[in-house]
C-alpha cells in the first residue's frame, strides 16, 4: 500500500534540520543532501521505516542499504572496523567513500538494512547539512539514493520532489550536490575490493593503501541495482563513445565539442561528475530523442562516470 503524502520542503538554518531529525526519529522518510547525491533517509533501527524505503523506491529487498553516521565512534557501534578499514576511514572519512564491514553483535539495525548479510555498508558523509542531521538524529540513518530504483540519481531537492514527492514526508533542501556521483564502495571479504566506482577515485585509495584493489566480479552473487546492468537510466536511449552524433540524436558532450549540453567544455572530470545526473535529468525533461555521449577518459572520476553511463546505455 502506498499512501500519497504531502512532501514538505525543509530549509536548513530555519529549523529544517531539527524538523527533519524529528520526522526521522518518528519513523518518517526524509530525503537529505550529501556531497554525492541526495539520500532517502530512514531510521536504520526501525523495521517499518526501512521497509517503506524499499517500497518508495520500488527497490528489490535483496539489495542492502548504506547506514549513514556522523563519526567513527558511531561506526563502531554498529560495525567492526579492522586494520585496513581503519586506515581508509582515517584517510577518507568524512567523504564520498562507503566501507562494507562485519556487523557488530547486538548492533541496533533492522535486518532489512543488510538484507540478511553478515555485513553492513557504512558511510560518514562530509556535507555539513548531513553531518548536522545525523548528529541530531543520534542513530544510524539508512539512505539509498533518493530516486525510483533503476532511474537517474538526484543531485537537487527538485529532482527528489519530482521523482519521489508524495511517497516521502519531507526533503531537506541543501542545494545542489558538489560531487554529483555516488560514493565509492570498498569491501574486504576476502580481499580489498572496489565494489562500486564512485566519488573517491580508485587511484586515491590505492595510493593510500600502497597496493592495488581487486575489482568486483560482475557475476558475484550479491545482486545490487547499482551493480545491475540497466540502471541510472533516463527515458531516452543512450549511446556512448560518440564522436559524430547521428541525425536526430542529442549530444551530451565532454571537452571542446559543439553541444547544447556539455559535461565539461574544458575536459575536467570533477566538473563532469558534478553535472552528469543533472544534465541527464534535464535532457529527459527536454524531450525523448536518443542521447549520444562523447568519449570520456577512463581515469579518476571518469571511471565512475563511465560506469554510470554504461548502465544508462545497457539494454533494458
Ligand atoms: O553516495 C552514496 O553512496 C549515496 C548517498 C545517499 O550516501 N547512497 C547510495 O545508496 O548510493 P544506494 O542504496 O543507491 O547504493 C548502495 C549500494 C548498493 O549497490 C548496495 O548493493 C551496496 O551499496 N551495498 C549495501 N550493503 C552492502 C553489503 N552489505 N555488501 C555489499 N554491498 C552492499
Ligand atoms: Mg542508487
Amino acid at each position: 500500500m502506498t499512501e500519497r503524502l504531502e512532501t514538505q520542503i525543509l530549509i536548513p538554518g530555519t529549523g529544517g534540520v531539527a524538523q527533519a531529525a524529528a520526522l526521522l526519529r518518528a519513523g518518517g522518510l526524509v530525503s537529505f543532501p550529501t556531497e554525492t547525491v541526495y539520500g532517502l533517509g530512514a531510521d536504520a533501527a526501525n523495521d517499518r521505516a526501512v521497509a517503506r524505503v524499499f517500497e518508495a523506491k520500488g527497490r528489490p529487498h535483496f539489495n542492502p542499504l548504506i547506514a549513514h553516521v556522523p563519526d567513527v565512534e558511531a561506526v563502531e557501534q554498529i560495525a567492526l572496523l579492522g586494520g585496513v578499514a581503519r586506515d581508509l576511514a582515517q584517510a577518507f572519512w568524512p567523504g564520498p567513500m562507503t566501507l562494507v564491514l562485519p556487523i557488530r553483535e547486538g548492533a541496533e539495525l533492522s535486518r532489512l538494512v543488510s538484507a540478511g548479510l553478515p555485513t553492513v555498508a557504512v558511510r560518514i558523509p562530509a556535507h555539513p547539512v548531513a553531518q548536522k542531521l545525523l548528529k541530531a538524529v543520534g542513530r544510524p540513518v539508512v539512505a539509498p539514493s533518493a530516486n525510483p530504483s533503476g532511474r537517474i540519481s538526484p543531485t537537487t531537492a527538485q529532482h527528489v520532489v519530482s521523482n519521489l514527492g508524495d511517497r516521502i514526508e519531507a526533503v531537506l533542501d541543501g542545494g545542489p550536490c558538489e560531487v554529483g556521483i555516488e560514493s565509492t564502495i570498498i569491501g574486504f571479504d576476502p580481499k580489498r575490493t572496489l565494489l562500486r566506482p564512485g566519488g573517491l577515485p580508485r587511484e586515491a585509495i590505492e595510493a593510500a593503501l600502497g597496493s592495488p584493489l581487486a575489482t568486483r566480479d560482475e557475476t558475484a552473487d550479491i545482486n545490487a541495482p547499482g551493480q545491475m546492468t540497466s540502471h541510472y537510466a533516463p527515458d531516452a536511449r543512450v549511446r556512448l563513445d560518440v564522436k559524430t552524433p547521428r541525425p536526430g540524436e542529442r549530444l551530451l558532450g565532454f571537452g571542446p565539442v559543439d553541444a547544447e549540453w556539455n559535461l565539461s567544455p574544458g575536459g575536467d572530470l570533477v566538473e563532469a561528475a558534478a553535472n552528469l545526473f543533472r544534465m541527464l535529468h534535464e535532457m529527459d525533461r527536454a524531450g525523448d530523442a536518443p542521447i549520444a555521449v562523447s568519449p570520456i577518459p577512463d581515469t579518476g572520476l571518469g571511471r565512475a562516470i563511465n560506469d554510470r553511463l554504461h548502465r544508462a546505455a545497457a539494454p533494458r
